[in-house]
């Protein structure tokens, strides 16, 4: 038994928490906000939230677990999900499922590839998916917000509008990535209404309890907070899959390594994840490796994982 941990008994997780929590206090190091967009850069890197809840709506949490902060990234996971529901395979069509082991806003694979991003979660990809859930619904990032509000039970939920615009005037690395897909024929709406609806997606506040909630569907594979369906069982393994094996961008291998789940990040220092059948967890924690992917926010999923036995491995 040497150098193994006892999993604590799963009856509450709210003693995990309160340990992760504090080991997390003794432990130098949170990394730095994302400074690429002003409206991110200001926020404290030492402030810390994680939240796990239990497929029937039980959630337990620590630290800041109920203060919104910018979701960014983590929005691809719903947004994905949103439109596999509406098109299903074709998406795929549109979109890759490899890991692409560049940065999350790369252009380098694009040319080759011919307008197909490698995976949803890459900035390509993401803007491939909103803007066929754009074509789908006629907005986007309402359908998005409001599918948040539903899940989490919080209609409080909104979109920034400081983080929105701040995007927007920083934008020029999603804009050329969406002129260039539009000149493949892969982006159906004018690349200005897209990129509006993408920096809108990006700036929505929600806490690290909303989101545990709201990723409840992918723990209940593929049914929804009020018990109807929304991805087939099959559909919720492939988010999953995706998100185990693109969701940290090229950070995937070493977090499947750590942490062992699926996972998304994104920069405002947010990370989901699923143990699919278990439970659904966020971690929120602003300071970031040079990755994009929240320092303290890892490293907790790391000891929820080591701590609890509970991974897909
Ligand atoms: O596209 C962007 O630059 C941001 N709004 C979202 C980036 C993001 O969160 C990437 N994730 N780590």
């Amino acid at each position: 038994m040497g150098g193994m941990t006892a999993p604590l008994p799963s009856r509450t997780f709210q003693p995990v928490l309160e340990r992760i929590a504090e080991e997390l206090e003794r432990r130098p190091g949170r990394g730095r906000p994302a400074d690429y967009i002003p409206a991110l850069a200001a926020v404290d890197p030492g402030r810390f939230g994680m939240a796990v809840a239990e497929p029937d709506g039980t959630v337990y949490g620590v630290g800041e677990w109920r203060q919104p902060f910018s979701t960014q990234s983590v929005t691809k996971v719903f947004t994905l999900a949103l439109d596999l529901a509406r098109e299903g395979d074709e998406l795929w069509e549109h979109v890759g499922r490899e890991p692409s082991g560049n940065p999350f806003n790369s252009l380098v694979q694009l040319e080759y590839e011919h307008g197909i991003p490698r995976n949803p979660f890459i900035n390509a990809g993401a803007l491939v998916v909103t803007d066929r859930l754009h074509t789908r619904t006629g907005d986007a990032a309402g359908t998005l917000l409001d599918f948040l509000c539903a899940e989490s039970g919080n209609p409080q939920l909104s979109f920034s509008k400081e983080v929105a615009d701040s995007e927007a005037a920083h934008g020029d690395r999603n804009a050329a990535l969406g002129h260039f897909m539009a000149s493949y024929g892969n982006i159906g709406n004018p690349v200005p209404v897209l990129l509006d609806q993408y920096f809108r997606q990006c700036s929505i506040e929600a806490s690290c309890a909303d989101l545990a909630l709201a990723t409840g569907f992918l723990a209940r594979h593929g049914i929804r907070a009020d018990g109807t369906r929304l991805l087939t069982r099959s559909q919720a393994k492939q988010v999953n899959a995706v998100m185990l094996t693109c969701g940290t961008y090229d950070a995937a291998g070493d977090f499947a390594h750590r942490v062992g789940l699926p996972g998304k990040s994104g920069v405002g220092g947010g990370i989901i994840a699923v143990v699919p059948g278990r439970c659904t967890l966020c971690v929120w924690s602003p300071g970031l490796d040079e990755r994009g992917n929240s320092v303290a926010g890892v490293a907790a999923l790391d000891r929820f994982t080591t701590l609890t036995g509970l991974s897909v491995f």
